[in-house]
């Protein structure tokens, strides 16, 4: 299970990092490939030189490598991991990926990392049951890290108790379990639509709006983090994901329903987050329309509504959700669309929120379900955002 698994292995500086070489020499003999970052903490403990010939890549302890002139991007390094593991994990460490703090290597590349962490503390009993130590583990277990609690026994200072590093062969046999269970979504299919759409009225005209597609790529990407296989269908855009998602772009609202319509079948949760175009040209020049008369008037017709298509079409099994951008009698016409387009859960912003709508980084949702039970949350990054919609799903799958 772990042949040719990318693992990045943070060593931080705690007497258990002897313990490290074991666990290197246990994921390579396993199959994966091993980087191992090491703090300078960790340095006292255990040489570069063991942990590089163990894990057979250079050991990385900067940003900068003074000797040899290399940077080492963390960025690329958080991407490349499939798992990222620290162990040991200092009360130092536990401290700054709780408050997001980045003043090394390590903890940049776990800030930018976008796969499972798990984090395996060592440290003295009263550091261990201090308050500020387990608030910081809470924290680091609601961003979704996971804990390899640390074992009971004789620890260096000659105490006795908790605070002693996971054995490496639990280490292991945890990360083993981690891949087998795999995420909450594992193995489920969802779709998602997001950004605007294009009606075309000639070669060079279009009628669109003001979507930039970031909260459909955001609900999207952590989809993706939860395990699951997403297909997102999105008009034009200049949004990029990293992450492994079936992406399928679309210009106008016909093209996106029938994708949709192709793909539903095989979702078990489908996110409309799109702005597709209300209405659409009766026709489309073929040719660019000169200005020749004073006016101009534009026969329009109403596209098709995807998401009610999806509601009419939807089996028992099948989540769908809907947004609702409105200006004015928001809650009523969010709970209209509710029933109206048979939905499990509608998403409401209102551009009367400063910091909600289009084009922004923000956003401000209140999420009704079918008993008409609103949820309100405050104004986040939509990344965050993105993660309060999954979470409501979540409940209902
Ligand atoms: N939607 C859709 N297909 C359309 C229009 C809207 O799938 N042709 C979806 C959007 O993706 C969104 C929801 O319907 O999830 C609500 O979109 P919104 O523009 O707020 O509402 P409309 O249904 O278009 O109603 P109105 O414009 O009258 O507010």
């Amino acid at each position: 299970m772990l042949k040719d698994k990318n693992i990045i292995l943070g060593v931080c500086g705690s007497i258990a990092a002897y313990k490290s070489a074991t666990l290197v020499r246990l994921l390579v003999k396993a199959g994966a490939n091993v980087k191992v970052i090491l703090t300078a903490g960790g340095a006292n403990f255990i040489t570069p030189l063991t942990l590089a010939t163990l894990s057979k890549h250079p050991v990385y302890t900067q940003y900068f490598e003074e000797e040899t002139g290399v940077w080492s991007n963390h960025v690329e390094l958080g991407l490349w991991a499939d798992y990222m593991l620290v162990a040991p994990t200092s009360a130092n460490t536990l401290a700054k990926m709780a408050t997001g703090l980045c003043d090394n290597l390590l903890t940049a590349v776990y800030l930018s990392a976008k796969c499972p962490v798990l984090f395996a503390p060592a440290m003295d009993l009263d550091m261990w049951k201090h308050e500020s130590t387990q608030a910081n583990i809470e924290k680091l277990l609601s961003y979704g890290n996971l804990l390899i609690a640390p074992g009971k026994g004789e620890l260096a200072s000659g105490l006795y108790g908790e605070g002693r590093m996971a054995e490496p062969e639990d280490i292991v046999l945890f990360l083993l379990e981690t891949i087998s269970k795999g995420l909450p979504l594992s193995g489920k299919k969802v779709l998602v639509t997001a950004g605007p759409t294009y009606e075309a009225i000639d070669p060079v005209r279009f009628i669109g709006n003001h979507s930039s597609g970031k909260m459909g790529f955001a609900i999207a990407e952590r989809f993706a983090r939860l395990g699951a296989e997403v297909t997102l269908v999105t008009g034009p855009t200049a949004e990029k994901s990293s992450l492994q998602l079936n992406r399928i772009d679309v210009v106008s609202a016909a093209q996106m329903l029938a994708a949709c319509e192709k793909e539903f079948r095989k979702a078990e949760i489908m996110v409309m987050s799109a702005a597709v175009a209300d209405y659409t040209p009766v026709t489309t020049a073929s040719q660019k329309i000169k200005k020749s008369s004073s006016e101009f008037n534009l026969e329009l017709k109403k596209t098709e509504d995807i998401l009610a298509t999806l509601g009419k079409l939807k089996t028992e099994n099948q989540i769908l959700v809907g947004f609702a951008l409105e200006t004015e009698n928001e809650e009523e016409h969010a709970k209209d669309k509710l029933i109206r387009k048979n939905l499990d859960l509608i998403i409401l912003n209102s551009l009367n929120d400063k910091g909600a709508g289009f084009k922004m980084d923000t956003n401000k949702i209140t999420i009704f379900n079918k008993a008409f039970e609103k949820t309100v949350f405050e104004m986040k990054s939509k990344t965050e955002v993105a993660k309060d919609i999954c979470d409501e799903i979540l409940k209902l799958v």
